[in-house]
């Protein structure tokens, strides 16, 4: 028996509100702000294409199903945009611009160079292009920026300008989170989440705003202070919930699920920290529907580490044979993590942070954890968890374990997204992938394309 420390729900569910996420690991954004143009040539969009095989209906896919990425300008140096396959998306969203203190919505100036040819990729392949704003480090001042009516009106227009300039078919608005701290230093206010709505329906009514895509990616659990989220459900398209980093190494008492597809069904000794089956009734609860809840998945899973004793209960690396669930691991020491994994260093608050130790789905492969088919490797431990429909693989030798998504998770997934009528799939992020193993098995299982 080893100790396991109870965290009450209230407090998980805290937890879970505080678990930074892997969308802000890139850089910090110290570009000035695109210059506004008033040439706002507009593009024809999704649905005007020809000769594409990408679904043409401009509400998503043939039944107005979303299959969505996130391609994260910060890794387009290994990940370039030629590498997208546009033909398996309906809409793609370009990670991101960040909020500033002045109004203003920042790009680095590498993303001002790339987001034109990424808006082009995706009109020649009938896919929309979307800009996120915010992340984990990019949502700083938007709680100031929506404050008031004059700020709301301010950035309404600022959004549109961007919208004009880069030929956008839409915004995403990636707020971590209204009415929390988030990171640490976000500007914050009880009146956040009705200002955001404010906001929403302000940009809605701007000139030209009526056929954008507008959408929020969100916790999994709504936004603190909120119990009616109709409003919101009138004025955005569809939210992403980011069911990732449920668990993880800086947050978690154990080892768990990244991306848990349920969690009604843990054991009593495991926390219920979120779960795509939870967040889905939470969200359905509170005025948002169901078939405008897209659901957010992970390229990539955490590393945890974790001694043979604790993964498997056997004394030696060459007795273990099974894993365990819910094990206990070192606290101190981070699993190593692949090439992508942020390495410690200092947060736009000023904290120190430690590194990532977090593997894409192709670092699972460049680290000899899975064969490049995604199966497991040899000498490798494997264990498939039935209630929250995730993997666990561990190396006894490095010991290291990694909670992380696989054809299989994902085919689950995509099956849930389809009975419970949700409106789709987004994935974080395109290029953590490997040829197309996770996105095949989600696509699939939606039957969206
Ligand atoms: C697009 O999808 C919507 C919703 O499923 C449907 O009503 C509409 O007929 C479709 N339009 C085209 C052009 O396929
Ligand atoms: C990008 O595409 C090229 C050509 O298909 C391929 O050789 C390369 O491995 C891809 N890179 C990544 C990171 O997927
Ligand atoms: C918000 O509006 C106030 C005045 O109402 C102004 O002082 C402040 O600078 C504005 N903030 C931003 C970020 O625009
Ligand atoms: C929205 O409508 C305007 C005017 O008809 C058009 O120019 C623009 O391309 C459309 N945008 C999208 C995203 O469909
Ligand atoms: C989640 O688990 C509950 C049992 O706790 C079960 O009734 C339900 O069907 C599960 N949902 C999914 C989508 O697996
Ligand atoms: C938690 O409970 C499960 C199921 O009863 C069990 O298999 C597992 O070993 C327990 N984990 C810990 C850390 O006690
Ligand atoms: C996956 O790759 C491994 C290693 O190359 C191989 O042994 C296995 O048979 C492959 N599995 C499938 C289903 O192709
Ligand atoms: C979309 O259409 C496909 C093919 O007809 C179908 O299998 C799938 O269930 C539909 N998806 C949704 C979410 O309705």
């Amino acid at each position: 028996m080893r100790a396991f420390t109870w965290i009450s729900l209230i407090s998980a569910l805290n937890l879970a509100l505080a678990a930074p996420t892997c969308k802000a690991k890139g850089k910090t954004s110290t570009a000035a702000a695109p210059a506004p143009t008033s040439s706002g040539t507009s593009s024809s969009g999704s649905g005007s294409g020809s000769g594409s095989t990408t679904p043409s209906n401009s509400t998503g896919g043939s039944n107005g199903t979303v299959a969505l990425a996130w391609f994260a300008g910060y890794h387009a140096d290994v990940f370039p945009i030629s590498n997208i396959s546009w033909n398996k998306y309906t809409a793609m969203n370009y990670f991101v611009a960040v909020t500033a203190a002045d109004g203003s919505v920042t790009l680095e100036s590498s993303d001002q160079t790339l987001l034109p040819q990424f808006v082009q990729a995706a009109h020649s392949n009938n896919v929309k292009a979307i800009l996120t704003v915010g992340g984990w480090t990019g949502s700083q001042y938007f709680s100031s920026d929506f404050a008031t009516d004059s700020n709301r009106t301010a950035a309404a227009q600022t959004m549109m300008k961007l919208v004009q300039q880069y030929s956008l078919d839409g915004l995403d608005f990636d707020w971590e989170y209204p009415n929390a701290a988030g990171i640490g230093c976000n500007v914050q206010s009880t009146q956040d989440p009705q200002n955001f709505l404010s906001f929403l329906q302000e940009l809605r009514k701007q000139p030209g705003a009526d056929n954008l895509t507008l959408s929020a990616a969100t916790g999994v659990t709504p936004w603190a202070g909120v119990t009616d989220l109709s409003g919101f459900a009138s004025v955005l398209d569809y939210i992403e919930i980011m069911n990732y980093d449920v668990y993880g190494p800086g947050w978690s008492s154990v080892v768990g699920p990244n991306s848990p597809l349920n969690d009604t069904c843990m054991p009593s000794n495991a926390t219920q920290a979120g779960s795509a089956v939870s967040a889905v009734a939470a969200w359905s609860q509170a005025g948002f529907p169901a078939n405008q809840i897209v659901l957010g998945v992970p390229s990539y899973g955490h590393g945890w580490s974790v001694s043979v004793q604790d993964a498997t209960g056997a004394a030696s690396a060459s007795d273990a044979s099974a894993l365990v669930a819910y094990p206990s691991f070192n606290k101190g020491q981070a699993a190593p993590g692949d090439k992508w994994a942020g390495a410690a260093g200092t947060d736009v608050c000023g904290n120190a942070t430690p590194a990532g130790g977090t593997y894409e789905f192709w670092g699972l492969v460049d680290n000899g954890f899975l064969n490049g088919n995604g199966t497991v490797a040899q000498g490798k431990l494997y264990r498939y968890d039935e209630c929250t429909q995730t993997p666990y693989v561990y190396d006894p030798t490095s010991q290291v374990m990694v909670a992380y998504d696989d054809a299989t998770s994902f085919a689950a997934k995509g099956a849930y997204i389809k009975s419970a009528g949700l409106k789709g799939f987004a994935l974080y992020e395109t290029g953590g992938d490997y040829n197309d193993i996770l996105l095949d098995a989600i696509t699939g299982a939606v039957g969206s394309s």
